[in-house]
């Protein structure tokens, strides 16, 4: 079987990528990714130059590379994406065009090549805010907050509609927070874990209160394949774990892994439109027999030391967002949106 993995240069993409490689020795996979910012073919060193692997360097908006993507491939897993929330908020056009025109190319072609198994990765940032107590189910309303939950709700619309209007065998999942190797040192964890590192402060939006399900991301790679294996055509997943922390819990699990001390945390204006908590109910995955391995506790110290370990994965990704305008470390010198953006998703 060929597959294709779409921005598989790309945390979760490469993580999977190297999942299903080991999983399944007869398997070609196919990685279309445009390596933008995010993207590293750094982070599949170790599987470039085998046989049942190759790498096409491509946009997922552009219709006759995705069609030579597509060609020979029976399944897709279709992780492309623009993802960082703080950069929806300054520049939400590249969300759209990527998330939303870039994801209805791919089910075009999907269409007309007959692909047996579309996975689209969603999020549960699609649901919006979860208010206490709440956890959203499959059939709940999408009411998105930021501009990059927008247009990944609009994108998961889309997939839904190519199976209910053409039958493409569209499965949907809808992952939270992920963290793990290979994380652009963008995102909140690996942020803070590479801050404190250096000694340099981990900038916590607001009170820091605001509560996420964590997942590590081997876990998600188990629940993708399986959707894969086993996702009812046209069914949409929530993808969870039950380890709900807020970002000063996170915040502190970082430190005590690395033995650093308190006063690294800096408070920084909150992100504008930060949504206080998500939360979603699993029991369709579970069902399916799926549960996250890897309990919080055990990922974040695996994870610290995974970030330890790869200094030289990291460090150059890191030094080209100190010359970025974007740049986090630098906020404090910036107009109130640049600012914004240089903090760090939760
Ligand atoms: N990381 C999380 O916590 C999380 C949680 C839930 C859902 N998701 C979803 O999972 C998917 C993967 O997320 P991630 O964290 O690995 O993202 P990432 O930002 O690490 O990687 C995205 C990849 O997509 C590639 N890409 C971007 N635009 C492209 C284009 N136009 N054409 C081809 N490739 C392009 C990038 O080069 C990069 O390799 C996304 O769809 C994201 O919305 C992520």
């Amino acid at each position: 079987m060929k597959l294709l993995v779409t921005g598989g240069a790309g945390f979760i993409g490469s993580n999977f990528i190297r999942h299903w490689l080991s999983g399944h020795p007869q398997d070609q996979v196919r990685n279309l990714d445009r390596l933008t910012y995010a993207g590293n073919r750094a982070s599949l060193s170790d599987v470039e130059g085998r046989d049942r692997y190759q790498f096409l360097h491509g946009d997922i908006c552009d219709a006759p590379t995705v069609a030579q993507a597509m060609e020979g491939c029976e399944m897709v897993v279709h992780c492309a994406a623009e993802t960082h929330v703080d950069r929806s908020i300054t520049d939400p056009a590249a969300f759209l065009r990527t998330n939303m025109e870039g994801t209805g190319r791919l089910l075009a072609e999907a269409r007309r090549h007959g692909v047996r198994r579309f996975v689209h990765v969603s999020t549960d940032e699609v649901y919006g805010p979860a208010p206490e107590g709440v956890a959203f189910r499959e059939e709940d309303p999408l009411t998105p907050t930021s501009p990059y939950a927008a247009s990944k709700a609009g994108a998961d619309l889309l997939a839904q509609a190519h199976f209910r209007t053409y039958g493409l065998p569209v499965i949907v999942a809808r992952p939270t927070n992920n963290f793990g190797p290979f994380q652009f040192p963008e995102k909140l964890i690996p942020l803070f874990i590479t801050n404190a590192m250096a000694d340099e402060p981990l900038p916590v939006y607001g009170d820091g209160l605001q509560r996420r399900n964590w997942l590590f991301v081997e876990d998600t790679c188990r629940a993708l394949e399986l959707l894969l294996q086993h996702g009812e055509p046209g069914g949409i997943y929530n993808v969870g774990s039950d380890s709900e922390c807020s970002n000063r819990d996170i915040t502190q699990a970082i430190l005590r892994a690395l033995g650093k001390p308190q006063s690294l945390i800096q408070s920084v204006a909150d992100r504008p439109g930060h949504d206080r908590r998500y939360a979603v109910d699993c029991r369709r995955i579970q069902a399916l027999g799926w549960e996250p391995k890897v309990a919080f506790d055990d990922a974040m110290p695996l994870t610290v030391r995974w970030y330890q370990a790869n200094r030289p994965w990291w460090q150059p990704l890191k030094d080209r967002l100190r010359e970025d305008s974007y740049h986090w470390l630098h906020r404090s010198a910036g107009p109130p949106m640049v600012q914004a953006a240089g903090r760090p998703q939760g």
